[in-house]
């Protein structure tokens, strides 16, 4: 079975891209009046506590989200970054940012309830998809959301095209077996044979892996071939000076952890690359951390 647990990474700088990216694609969509469809095929556990032992024991969040909120930016953030405080603010009514979203619950703030939009999510670990099951059950609107205990992968199959013809689909698996990579090529190409106008969202970590690697031109070649716009971003916050300084000399310094991650779009919102190109410099320069920080945007629609 799956070790990884979402809740040790959550509110990291990959949520950071990930989550202020589907929140961008999310409102673009909604600003639509037909209904849309979303499908999550790798929900997690939805909602994440930063003060619990999981998110304490990796502090993953202290150089993410919680470096970003007491950071001057967060007094003056560009729109797409204002809207991903606002949605993370949404969730801590107390001022002090505990609880952490996940891409289940990112969503279903955004969705309507007229026009009936529709989110679909998938989640395999038993203890994070019953902990999914309880956040969802919490729900005023639950009726919108479908929960099921499966691969996300072949669930997705079953869903496309969505009958409102509109719809995003999000693909974030945790990587945790390679052949994820080869997966996830795949199911982008049978999804855009079988709903070519969908906005297809993918985030993948930047790791020193061949398939980690060949992913993104992988993608890119896919949208090319189907005629689709893509755009593909990454956030990099570099290598911590300190964690690797302070280690005794013979000793493997301590894990950096990981320090960049991906977000590749087919077809998305014409207006997302600009938006980008404004704050992915601003979050280098706040959340990084030093050697390899950085940014790229390309493509773009
Ligand atoms: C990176 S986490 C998801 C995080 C979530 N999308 C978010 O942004 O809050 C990946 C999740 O996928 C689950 N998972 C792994 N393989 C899966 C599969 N084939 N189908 C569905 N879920 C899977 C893992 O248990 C894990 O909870």
């Amino acid at each position: 079975m799956f070790s990884y647990r979402h809740g040790f990474h959550a509110g990291n700088h990959a949520d950071v891209l990930k989550h202020m990216v589907l929140i961008a694609v999310l409102k673009y969509l909604t600003s639509k009046p037909t209904a849309i469809t979303v499908v999550d095929t790798h929900a997690g556990a939805g909602l994440y506590r930063l003060d619990s032992d999981f998110a304490g024991t990796s502090g993953e969040a202290l150089d993410g989200i919680v470096k970003l909120l007491a950071s001057p930016l967060a007094a003056e953030p560009p729109p797409l970054l204002a809207d991903y405080l606002e949605l993370v603010a949404s969730f801590n009514p107390s001022g002090r940012t505990k609880i952490y979203p996940g891409s289940p619950f990112v969503t279903q703030a955004l969705l309507r309830k007229e026009p009936r939009d529709k989110l679909w999510l998938f989640e395999l670990h038993p203890t994070d998809s019953k902990l999914l099951a309880g956040h969802v059950d919490q729900l005023e609107q639950k009726r919108q959301v479908a929960l099921k205990r499966e691969d996300g992968f072949e669930g997705l199959r079953a869903l496309l095209p969505p009958p409102s013809r509109r719809g995003l689909v999000l693909i974030d698996p945790s990587y945790e077996i390679k052949s994820d990579y080869g997966r996830v090529g795949a199911c982008i190409q049978e999804s855009l044979r079988k709903f070519a106008t969908g906005t297809y969202m993918v985030w993948y970590p930047v790791i020193p892996r061949p398939e980690a690697h060949e992913l993104p031109r992988r993608l890119k070649t896919l949208a090319n071939q189907a005629g689709k716009p893509w755009l593909h971003a990454t956030l990099n916050i570099g290598q911590s000076p300190e964690r690797a300084d302070t280690h005794t000399p013979g000793e493997t310094p301590p894990r950096q952890g990981l320090t960049a991650s991906g977000v590749f779009l087919v077809n998305p919102p014409h207006t997302l690359k600009a938006a980008l190109q404004q704050v992915l410099p601003l979050l280098v320069e706040t959340l990084g951390r030093g050697r390899g920080q950085g940014q790229v945007v390309e493509g773009g629609g």
